[in-house]
C-alpha cells in the first residue's frame, strides 16, 4: 500500500510516499529556516505563504523522485494537529483536494505521534508499552505508548519546550536561529561542568518539565560577565562553548532523568525519543549510556528523521488505515 503525507504544521513543507507503513520511497523537505532567520523565530503568516506557495511543487517533486503514477497512490495523510492553523490549513486542504481527486481515503495524524513513530520506520518490532519523549521545538511531551497509534500523556512541560530553550539561549549567545545544532556543535568544546545551571524536577513525582527558568539563569549569567562589555565582544571574550555545554547538560539531565522515571513506573519495555531535539549529539548519547545502565532499549531515528518530515506521516498513516482510522472531507485543522 502506498500512502502520500502531507507535514506543513510548523516551518517545513514535506510531501513522502511510504510503502505499507515502512519503505520511504520519496521524502522532500523543503525548510523555511531561512525565511524565518532575519526574525529570530517563526513568524506564522510568512510560514503559511511559503507553506502555499510550495505545496503544489513539493508534491510534484515527491511523486517524481518516488517514481510512480498519481494514479498508483492508495491514500493521502496529512498532519492537521498540532501546530500554526495557517500552516496547518495548507496541508489539509492540500490533502482534501488530492483525496477527493483521485478518490482514495484521507488519514489525519497527530503531529507528536508521526514524531515517535519515525522510530517504526528504521526499527523493526518495537517492544510495547514504550515510554515515548518527543522533543521539539513546539513540544516536550512525555507519553506511554501501547502501540503504534496509542499514546497517552504522561507529563509535558509547564512553559518553553526543550527546543524553544535551545533557540532562544541561542539568541542569547548571538549564535542565530535556529540554534539548537550550533550549540550542539559548539558544546562539543565547552566543559559541561564550567557552570552549575539549575535542574528543574518540579517535584519528585512529576513528569512535567520546566525550562524558562535556566533560559533566565543563562541569560543572567551572560549579563554579568558582560556587564561592562559591547555585544560584539561577547563572542570572543565569554567562553561560549562552555556555557552552550552546561545549559545543553542541563536540558538533558532532567529529560533523560524524567523518561527514565516514567520508564519505571509504567513497566516500559522500551524508550523512544523523536522531534527536532532528538538529533542532538550529547542527548543521543546519554540515552544509549542509561539504556546499558537499565537495561531497556532506547530507540532514537536517524538525524533526518528527527526533525519535521512527511515520511513519519504517511508511515503512520498505514496504522491508523489498518485499524479503520479513516477521516473525511470534515477533518479540520486542530492547532492545540
Ligand atoms: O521537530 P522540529 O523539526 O520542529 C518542531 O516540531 O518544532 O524541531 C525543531 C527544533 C528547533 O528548536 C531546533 O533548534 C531543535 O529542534 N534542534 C536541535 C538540534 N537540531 C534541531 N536541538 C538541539 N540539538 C540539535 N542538534
Ligand atoms: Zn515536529
Amino acid at each position: 500500500m502506498l500512502i502520500l503525507g502531507i507535514e506543513t504544521s510548523c516551518d517545513e513543507t514535506s510531501v513522502a510516499i511510504v510503502r505499507n507503513g515502512r519503505e520511504i520511497v520519496s521524502n522532500v523537505i523543503f525548510s523555511q529556516d531561512k525565511l524565518h532567520r532575519p526574525f529570530g523565530g517563526v513568524v506564522p503568516e510568512i510560514a503559511c505563504r511559503a507553506h502555499l506557495e510550495s505545496i503544489i511543487g513539493i508534491i510534484h517533486c515527491a511523486i517524481t523522485e518516488a517514481e510512480v503514477k498519481c494514479t498508483d497512490i492508495d491514500a493521502i495523510a496529512v498532519v492537521n494537529s498540532p501546530g500554526l492553523i495557517g500552516s496547518l490549513l495548507i496541508g489539509v486542504t492540500a490533502a482534501k483536494t488530492l483525496s477527493m481527486a483521485f478518490n482514495i481515503p484521507l488519514i489525519a495524524v497527530h503531529h507528536l505521534h508521526a514524531h515517535i513513530y519515525a522510530n517504526n520506520l528504521e526499527h523493526d518490532a518495537i517492544p510495547y508499552p514504550a515510554v515515548s519523549l518527543v522533543v521539539s521545538g513546539g513540544h516536550t511531551t512525555l507519553f506511554l505508548s501501547e502501540r503504534e497509534t496509542q499514546h497517552v500523556v504522561l507529563g509535558e512541560t509547564i512553559d518553553d519546550a526543550a527546543g524553544e530553550a535551545f533557540d532562544k539561549v541561542a539568541k542569547i549567545l548571538g549564535l542565530g536561529y535556529p540554534g539548537g545544532s550550533v550549540i550542539d556543535q559548539l558544546a562539543k568544546q565547552g566543559n559541561r561542568k564550567a557552570i552549575p545551571f539549575p535542574r528543574a524536577y518540579l517535584g519528585k513525582d512529576s513528569l512535567d518539565f520546566s525550562f524558562s527558568g535556566l533560559k533566565t539563569a543563562v541569560l543572567y549569567h551572560v549579563k554579568g560577565q558582560d556587564q561592562n562589555r559591547s555585544q560584539t565582544s561577547l563572542k570572543n571574550t565569554m567562553d561560549i562553548a562552555d556555557i552552550s555545554a552546561s545549559f545543553q547538560e542541563a536540558v538533558i539531565d532532567v529529560l533523560v532523568h524524567k523518561t527514565v522515571a516514567a520508564s519505571k513506573i509504567h513497566h516500559a519495555r522500551s524508550i523512544l525519543i523523536g522531534g527536532g531535539v532528538a538529533a542532538n549529539s550529547r542527548l543521543r548519547e546519554k540515552f544509549q549510556e542509561i539504556s546499558r545502565e537499565i537495561r531497556l532499549p532506547v530507540y532514537c531515528p536517524s538525524r533526518e528523521l528527527c526533525t519535521d518530515n512527511a515520511a513519519m506521516v504517511a508511515g503512520l498513516a498505514y496504522w491508523k488505515y489498518s485499524e479503520g482510522n479513516i477521516s473525511d472531507l470534515r477533518m479540520e485543522a486542530n492547532p492545540s
